[in-house]
């Protein structure tokens, strides 16, 4: 039965989704995003070139493969367009394969805005958001104040528009009376709603579903990670969506009785942008020559990304809740030329050795077992029999740890830099 394989990350983001769904998209009759927004950034190398998609789904270079943007994705028109604009320099037509639901919410520059104030409001307590406006989206969404992507095409658009940004600027000002209420962008706003218009905006849940019925298999992409998911994640320090697996249901508009593999990729360490606990974190020149060798900066801002070890008490978390069938591993070639590595195994909190994650990651630390490192260079690999027997040693254990096979491993940023296990 034609199926909807689900890719997600594992992690805090960045894990390297976009390159995965870019290889993966030949097998595919579509590729869908089911949530989060601009504030994503899916880098995609290939032919010397490097593409950072925020909203379009990862198979876009790929004319056979459709590509939608599901009900449950939050859409700001400005960058939309902009990513539009993009691709069509560089000689792509995302309209012939570009949908979108009618039911995604939109992001409006007074969204915006209230972001950056609501996170300065926090102060040192900050999230660290993108700030593209995603957490006062989806609270317009759940609090059903939002404006979705069929409205655009209502007449009374503009006025229901004026009456949420009225909104919007109320709340601005109780947050903080010396706030700045003007919006710059709202002229762009209005006139990239003309590009979206152009698109093919349609119910992709029909769609979805008939494609399904017709016996192609779509493959739908996460966006975040898993534990910057808003129930399981390290809340408050998450994103505003579901990143799990069922966040593809409710996301795309597909029963769970039609999802196929649960493919989680993650990386041979681990990452993370913005505020929040990170247990494995290393603050030293450890983490720094991960960093450096591993370009650890955000795709989307710009920002130094915090590394550290791998955590395998987070990992065993995010394969059980997604049901992960096979694990992806990312940027296996970043940890050569280490002597050793550190993999953490259980977490000491109160005193105690515990394997579960509590709710509050703040007072954790790891306990770490160490395994040995590899020094060969792993990027012009073509076949997996060639990694060195450090590299399938730190595979196995991690196999072990998470009882679930590694079908992937991922050896620089290219296409061709992937070896199947
Ligand atoms: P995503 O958000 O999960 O799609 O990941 P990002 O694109 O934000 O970040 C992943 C970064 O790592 C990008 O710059 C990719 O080009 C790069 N990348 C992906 N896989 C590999 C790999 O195996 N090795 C190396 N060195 N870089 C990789
Ligand atoms: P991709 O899809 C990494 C982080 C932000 C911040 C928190 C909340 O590229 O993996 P938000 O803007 O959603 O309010 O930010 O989540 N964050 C990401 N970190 N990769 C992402 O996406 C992220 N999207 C959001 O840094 O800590
Ligand atoms: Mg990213």
């Amino acid at each position: 039965m034609s199926a909807v394989d689900v890719l997600l990350g594992l992690q805090w983001g960045d894990e390297g989704k976009g390159k995965i769904v870019d290889v993966l998209s030949a097998r595919y009759g579509a590729v869908a995003r089911f949530q989060g927004g601009p504030n994503a950034g899916h880098t995609i190398h290939f032919d010397g070139k490097k593409f950072v998609l925020h909203t379009i789904p990862s198979g876009i270079f790929r004319e056979e493969c459709q590509n939608i943007v599901g009900n449950g994705v939050v859409i700001d028109p400005i960058r939309f367009e902009q990513e539009l604009i993009q691709l069509r320099h560089s000689g792509y037509q995302p309209e012939r394969n570009l949908f979108i639901s009618l039911r995604a919410h939109l992001i409006l520059p007074s969204h915006r805005l209230l972001d950056a104030v609501s996170e300065r409001a926090k102060g040192k307590d900050k999230i660290g958001s993108t700030l593209r406006g995603i957490g006062p989206t989806y609270m317009d969404k759940t609090g059903r104040n939002g404006l979705r992507v069929g409205d655009v095409f209502q007449a009374d658009f503009e006025d229901r528009y004026a009456r949420l940004k009225q909104k919007h600027m109320d709340i601005v000002r109780s947050i903080d009376s010396n706030a700045e209420t003007e919006l710059e962008d709202e002229a762009s706003f209005f006139s990239s709603l003309e590009a979206l218009r152009a698109l093919r905006c349609v119910n992709t849940e029909y769609l979805l579903n008939e494609m399904l019925s017709r016996g192609e298999s779509i493959l739908a992409e996460g966006a975040q990670g898993t534990l910057l998911d808003v129930e399981f994640g390290t809340y408050p320090f998450v994103t505003s969506s579901n990143t799990t697996a069922s966040g593809a249901c409710s996301g795309l508009g597909i029963s769970p009785r039609r999802i196929g593999k649960v493919m989680g990729i993650f990386k041979a360490y681990t990452t993370r942008v913005g505020s929040g606990p990170f247990p494995t974190e290393l603050l030293d020149e450890t983490g720094q020559k991960i960093r450096d060798q591993g370009f650890e900066y955000g795709s989307t801002t710009g920002r130094p990304r915090r590394c550290g070890w791998l955590d395998l008490v987070a990992l065993q978390y995010a394969v059980m809740l997604n049901g992960v069938t096979d694990l992806m591993m990312m940027k296996s070639d970043v940890l050569s030329g280490f002597e050793e590595l550190q993999l953490c195994t259980s977490y000491r909190y109160q005193s105690q050795d515990i394997k579960e994650l509590p709710i509050e990651l703040r007072g954790v630390s790891a306990n770490y077992t160490r395994l040995a490192g590899w020094n060969e260079d792993l990027t012009q690999l073509k076949k997996a029999e060639q990694l060195p027997a450090a590299l399938k040693q730190y595979i196995q254990f991690i196999e072990a740890a998470t009882s679930t096979p590694i079908s992937l491993v991922s050896v620089g940023p290219g296409r061709e830099q992937t070896l199947f296990l």
